[in-house]
């Protein structure tokens, strides 16, 4: 090399990703345009975690057309329950009516806008405006109004109900809500997801229920980073995570990454799946026997049999947009076995900058009371408010919107998701996966998350 060419390799042209900069403060069409160039090269803007202009996109073209989860049916068992819930940034009150059916109804009186609901969860037969007194039905419906002989002898009271979603179905036990009239079915929108969730949540008959309510609290990142997370990022563990294995709650947690690897599923979902991580003995899925002895293998089909007594799991899950699982082993105190546990989280937009956490812990309603709750309470040990695990990723990804936003990083940086592309490691698709969906062999790829953000881009460009 000569002594100019050397001299080249600190400039800013030499350290220029493959696809170059692009416009990083251009127009929608063509960022989302650059973005999709960018996936196929394993790049990606910072932009994404931090500008205004998608997030409103996002709202509008991603969480006013897709399928998003508000809820679990044990949540509200009966006519008159209900909870508050998010669809994107509009609050909905998630209610079962008093013929049993499932609605969400958007929290905002018709007549001025007013919330009739201000309790996040309960049980009525009527929400009664506090403004002008306008009453509704938990179907929706108008219902009547203060001296409505004096005021409104004419009114249409079928025109006049609370907003409804014009989808709402659920899925092993999973609530789902579009409020596109013109949606693909819930079970189209998941795809062979619902493979995955036969094996996850159907178990046996009486499938699994919120343990309390969810807990929510304020995270200062992108919605997104939750997303991208748990749809693919096993390589995170051993390095943010390192220190739980060093205290001893979660020994060998670096084996643990190891043994897992990708599930990529059409629509942008995806699977973090492991095999075998816990020695006898942990059955299926990896629980102990007084729970796994309540659980019925004979409802499944013998590719789903084969996933469960193969001593496969699932870690984690994204199911897009913004709906996310975690069923993972931890113990809750330094020398006390380790317990299986399962989490619902959501990753709700506050702003591109912000978003809210929730997090809901299931547990089997087959299994021994004192069971459930150890697992309960390893779940809030390791995530939630105080969770160990966390602590570690949210920090992570407050880093986020600082970058996202920075002229700089937008003009001279992209992220790197290459990891996986040809000659990067051995990442590969498995021939013999007896399972729906691209399975790798390992876990050292972007895979999922390179096919997550393009599902994104796709949506942000549909019309
Ligand atoms: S705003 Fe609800 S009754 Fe007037
Ligand atoms: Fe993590």
């Amino acid at each position: 090399m000569t002594e100019t060419e050397d001299e080249s390799v600190n400039s800013a042209e030499q350290n220029a990703p493959v696809g170059g900069y692009g416009s990083p403060n251009g127009s929608m069409r063509g960022f989302l345009s650059e973005v999709q160039a960018d996936l196929a090269q394993g790049m990606l803007s910072p932009r994404v975690l931090n500008d205004p202009e998608l997030h409103q996109a996002e709202l509008e073209r991603i969480f006013a057309t897709c399928w998003v989860f508000v809820g679990h049916v044990s949540e509200i068992p009966s006519p008159g329950d209900y909870v508050l819930r998010y669809v994107g940034e509009d609050q909905f009150i998630l209610v079962r009516d008093e013929q049993g059916e499932i609605q969400l109804l958007l929290n905002s009186c018709m007549h001025r806008g007013t919330m009739v609901c201000r309790a996040e969860k309960g049980n009525t037969s009527h929400f009664r405006c506090p403004y002008h007194g306008w009453i509704y039905k938990n179907s929706g419906d108008w219902n009547g109004a203060p001296h409505r002989g004096k005021a409104y002898r004419k009114l249409d009271a079928a025109s006049w109900g609370l907003r409804r979603a014009p989808h709402v179905d659920s899925y092993q036990g999973l609530i789902f809500a579009c409020l596109d009239p013109d949606a693909i079915s819930l079970r189209e929108y998941l795809g062979d997801m619902c493979w995955y969730l036969d094996v996850l949540f159907g178990l046996n008959e009486q499938g699994m229920s919120v343990a309390g309510d969810p807990h929510r609290w304020v995270v200062p990142a992108n919605w997104k980073s939750g997303a991208d997370n748990f749809v693919g990022d096993a390589y995170h563990v051993q390095s943010l995570h390192q220190s739980l294995g060093e205290i001893g709650l979660v020994p060998g947690i670096e084996k643990g990454a190891g043994a897992h690897f990708h599930i990529s599923l059409k629509g942008g979902h995806g699977l973090i799946a492991n095999s075998g991580i816990l020695p006898e003995p942990f059955g299926v899925m990896g629980y102990p026997p007084e729970v796994a002895s309540t659980f019925d293998l004979d409802r499944f089909e013998a590719d789903q049999r084969a996933f469960l007594e193969g001593r496969f799991g699932v870690t984690g899950f994204t199911i897009f947009p913004n709906l996310s699982f975690f069923r993972s082993v931890t113990s809750t105190e330094v020398g006390q076995p380790p317990m299986n546990f399962t989490l619902l989280r959501q990753w709700q937009p506050r702003g591109p900058a912000k978003f809210d956490l929730w997090n809901w812990s299931l547990v089997w309603n087959s299994a021994p009371k004192e069971y459930n709750q150890a697992a309960y309470n390893a779940g809030i040990n390791a995530f939630g408010p105080s969770g160990v695990f966390e602590q570690d990723d949210t920090v992570a990804w407050s880093g986020g919107p600082s970058t996202g936003r920075s002229v700089f990083a937008r003009q001279s940086m992209k992220f790197n998701y290459q990891m996986g592309l040809e000659g990067m490691s051995d990442y590969a698709l498995a021939s013999d996966w007896m399972g729906p969906g691209d399975a790798s062999t390992t876990y050292y790829g972007d895979m999922n998350q390179r096919r997550w953000w393009h599902r994104w881009s796709e949506q942000l460009q549909s019309s």
